[in-house]
């Protein structure tokens, strides 16, 4: 299939990019590189031995939207562009909402002219906020605490409205829960811009050298040993998933959220003495005060997914630490060395 990928320099879209090259699709990647690194995408190139089209641009171009929908004539879009930093989107939410919403709005449009029917869009577990219940299933209320899960929510419910109005539609919504761990190559990975907010990229900087410790936001939770808990899922397996809902859309009409995780906890200790297993280095650390909209514990119901797309997480707690380190050891400044 002819698959274009908004943000597919990014992270989870580079890793998904290299398994569809694999598998024989033909890729057009379409990424403005405000948070990723065209280099990622001549590492890709290299892993896959195949080629792709890239164009530089964003999703709230109108026009570049067209030209790249005439030329390349995708049949299926996986949608991952949108900017994704929890406190930054407290400080700018009208920016949160004209790149990731307005943006989806102006890619849904370009789907429709161009008869293009077939999205998969890189949603998160942060629409289900503060946990009613655990674990979360996709029938969990969507109660978002800040502006960024709130952008994610609203273009579910976009794409879930744009899919009941055109019969031929199919739109499979994929909500991450937390995504970690590098290709085994070593070649790709997760490169954050600035200070990493997230857990996991931190302690890998803390194990490199490049920061002194990792604070832990909160010792007191109700969890096993007070720490936060989280579903960490590693990016090989969300990449699986990609293309097991890819496949699953191509045959199907109509709208389905669903959870991507592995279906249990790790708690934010509990993953950083995995990682001074894995990396043989020790990761200073110290707990302070909790981190505000935290939540104490969330992880899947991972049964729709398996059900539905005839997917589950494959890989454990040391292959995301293990691959984590290959990738931060042999890129100790990411891709920009
Ligand atoms: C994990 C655990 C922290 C950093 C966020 C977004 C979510 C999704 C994934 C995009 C928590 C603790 C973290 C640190 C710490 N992103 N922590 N010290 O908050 O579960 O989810 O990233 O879709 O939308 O909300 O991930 O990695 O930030 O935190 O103690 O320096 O690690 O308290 O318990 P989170 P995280």
């Amino acid at each position: 299939m002819r698959v274009l990928l908004t943000g597919g320099a990014g992270y989870i879209g580079s890793h998904t990019l290299l398994k569809l090259l694999r598998q024989g699709h033909e890729a057009l990647v379409l990424d403005n590189f405000s948070n990723s690194s065209p280099r990622a995408l001549g590492r890709v190139k290299q892993l896959a031995q195949a080629d792709f089209e890239v164009r530089e641009g964003s999703i709230c171009d109108a026009e570049r939207l067209d030209q790249v929908f005439a030329e390349f004539r995708p049949e299926a879009v996986i949608h991952f562009a949108g900017l994704k930093a929890v406190g930054e989107s407290n400080e700018k939410p009208l920016h949160y909402y004209a790149q990731n919403v307005s943006g989806s709005i102006t890619l849904l449009a370009a789907m429709q002219k161009h008869d293009c029917r077939q999205m998969v869009f890189s949603s998160s577990a942060t629409v289900y906020g503060d946990a009613a219940y655990l674990p979360y299933d996709e029938a969990h209320p969507l109660q978002p605490t800040n502006p960024y899960g709130r952008t994610k929510l609203f273009i579910e419910e976009i794409i879930r409205d744009w899919a009941a109005s055109w019969p031929d539609a199919s739109a499979v919504l994929l909500r991450y829960f937390n995504p970690v761990g590098a290709d085994p190559s070593g070649q790709i990975g997760e490169d954050p811009q600035a200070i990493p907010n997230n857990l996991v990229p931190y302690i890998a900087q803390v194990a490199v050298g490049r920061l002194p410790f990792l604070s832990i936001f909160g010792g007191d939770y109700d969890t096993r040993d007070g720490t936060g808990e989280r579903d960490y899922i590693h990016v090989e397996d969300l990449a699986a998933a990609h293309l097991a809902a890819v496949s699953f859309g191509h045959s199907q009409t109509g709208c389905e959220a669903i959870n991507i995780g592995t279906g249990h906890g790790t708690t934010v200790l509990e993953l950083l003495r995995a990682f001074e297993r894995a990396s043989g280095r020790k990761v200073p650390h110290k707990i302070v005060a909790e981190r505000a909209g935290d939540v104490a514990r969330s992880f899947a119901s991972v049964t729709k997914a398996r059900t539905l797309l005839g997917w589950q997480a494959e890989r454990n707690l040391d292959d995301m630490c293990h691959s984590t380190w290959n990738w931060q050891s042999r890129n100790p400044d990411g891709y920009d060395a």
